[in-house]
């Protein structure tokens, strides 16, 4: 459900709240409000927290037994948020959802993280962060059970001095989280009912509540658009596929140059008939988290005050090995022209996104940027936290790396070396979707793709890694965690042309 932030500026021991939230800096430092708490219950906090083993670390929390009628709140708890001076936006998000899952009955939470920053801190990052935090915290897919445990969330007040910057971006993290657990609903729905008629549905939502125009082609218009990836891929499925095309253009008119978004949007990948082994296709579900996250993030643009042109293509499809399913061996015509020798139909995602990508490069956009659960390989390179970022063009993943970091999504860059083109050279088509080696898969599928973005400033984050969660952490939820949402929102509010226009220098 979606909650309300808000700035308040009554004193902390006088909120009226279900639970009050202080922090606590590492060596059991008490944070703002903490001495107001600790007056208000009896002045035995720091004794208590000693006997507690509570040190004041990130994610640590402790509860302190209030009740009294000093304090407004009918609860207090602690959190550690760690060194103080290196607290950071991503510090409080990571702090808010641990109060939210740790006071799960609590409808209104009041704390006075915000002013816990360091001097000199940018308030507006914090507070869209601290909102995040606490409506991501409370985040959990439940459409299948028939009993919540979900935290009971419904109003974030944040202490602090009253501005209006500072309450815009507590609306903002808002709206940011409601596109991140959009996103995250997306993957967690099983593929049986998320199927790409059903995906291309979802964005139509999307397009209603975000104010974007819409274009679906079906399986007729992807074959005759020449759209011979994604078509290929979808042979061996029941589900027809679909490629969406979402448009956001800022009010105004004056857009500050126009992006394009690729999502990999495979609502099932069993691999097709280079079958996966039973453990590799239990997650698969999530192969369409790129597409989740394009959807989501678009979302929201309105919203959130974006003034660039943003066009959003989703090729989806399932992945299955049915009769008139491509062979290895087969060769598909990508949309930009070129042919592909499908030697492994498991590498199936650089397929589709090679004719979204060649659409996108159509479009002439001054960057493209596409998301895609693309490599295992990228997991054996970089772990399930950090996604892998290639590109073409240095300005243009500085900018995608600084947005990904300040939205508290870990990328790492990672090479396109020319060196291996030549590991994909086929013997009958331009060119084969595969190496033949095991190594250095996340840069051969980089290089693949690199084929169909024209000269465009691109960049490309294989997320197969973060996409998913295994377990709960911070913010995250078990299950998809709508990666990519928040960076694309942070680059797209900020954007700067990586290249200028010949003659304009
Ligand atoms: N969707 C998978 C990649 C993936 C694997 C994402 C595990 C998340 C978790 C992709 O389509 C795939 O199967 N890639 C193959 C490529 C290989 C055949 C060159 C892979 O990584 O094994
Ligand atoms: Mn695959
Ligand atoms: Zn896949």
């Amino acid at each position: 459900m979606p909650i309300t932030a808000t700035l308040s500026s009554a004193a902390p021991a006088k909120v009226d709240a279900d639970v009050l939230a202080v922090p606590v800096f590492a060596g059991r430092v008490l944070g703002p409000g903490g001495k107001a708490l600790d007056a208000a219950t009896g002045g035995s906090l720091l004794a208590f927290m000693a006997e507690a083993g509570f040190e004041g670390k990130p994610d640590e929390t402790l509860a302190v037994p209030a009740g009294s009628d000093k304090l407004g709140a009918r609860a207090a708890v602690l959190v550690g948020l760690g060194d103080k001076k290196t607290v950071s936006p991503d510090r409080l998000r990571r702090a808010a959802a641990a109060v939210v899952r740790r006071t799960p009955r609590a409808k209104t939470v009041a704390t006075t993280l915000l002013d816990s920053l360091p001097p000199g801190a940018d308030r507006a990052a914090a507070a869209q962060a601290l909102a995040e935090g606490a409506a991501l915290g409370a985040y959990k897919f439940l459409r299948y059970k028939q009993k919540s445990d979900a935290p009971a969330l419904e109003h974030l007040v944040v202490l602090g001095k009253k501005d209006a910057a500072t309450q815009q971006a507590l609306d903002r993290g808002v709206a940011v989280a409601k596109a991140v657990a959009w996103a995250r609903d997306l993957v967690n729905e099983p593929a049986g009912a998320m199927t790409p008629t059903q995906l291309a549905e979802e964005a139509r939502r999307a397009a209603e509540q975000g104010g974007l125009s819409i274009e679906v082609l079906d399986e007729v218009e992807i074959a005759n658009q020449g759209l011979g990836g994604l078509l290929g891929v979808s042979l061996g499925s029941d589900q027809p596929p679909r490629l969406v095309k979402l448009v956001y253009d800022p009010p105004g008119g004056a857009a500050k140059g126009t992006v394009a978004l690729v999502g990999k949007g495979i609502t099932f990948d069993s691999g097709g008939l280079s079958l996966k082994p039973p453990e590799g296709m239990e997650t698969m579900k999530t192969d369409m988290s790129g597409a989740a996250a394009v959807i989501g993030a678009m979302s929201v643009l309105r919203e959130a005050g974006v003034q660039t042109r943003v066009i959003g293509f989703v090729p989806t499809t399932e992945n299955m090995p049915g009769g008139r399913a491509i062979k290895p061996g087969d060769v598909l015509k990508i949309r930009n022209g070129k042919t592909v020798e499908v030697l492994n139909t498991d590498a199936e995602g650089r397929l589709i996104l090679a004719d979204g990508l060649s659409l996108a490069a159509e479009e002439h956009p001054d960057a493209v940027i596409d998301l895609a659960t693309l490599t295992g390989a990228c997991m054996v390179a970089l772990g399930i936290k950090v996604a892998g970022l290639m590109g073409n063009d240095e300005r243009w993943s500085d900018q995608v790396r600084g947005a990904a970091e300040r939205a508290g999504e870990p990328v790492w860059p990672l090479p396109l070396p020319q060196e291996y083109r030549k590991d994909l050279d086929s013997e009958i088509a331009d060119l084969k979707n595969i190496s033949g080696t095991r190594y250095g898969g996340a840069l051969i599928a980089g290089l693949f793709l690199s084929e169909f973005t024209g000269d465009i400033p691109w960049v490309h984050l294989d997320i197969a890694g973060p996409a998913r969660a295994p377990s709960e952490d911070g913010y995250i939820a078990k299950g998809g965690t709508g990666f990519g949402v928040r960076t694309l929102v942070e680059v797209l509010s900020n954007f700067e042309k990586p290249r200028v226009a010949a003659g304009k220098k």
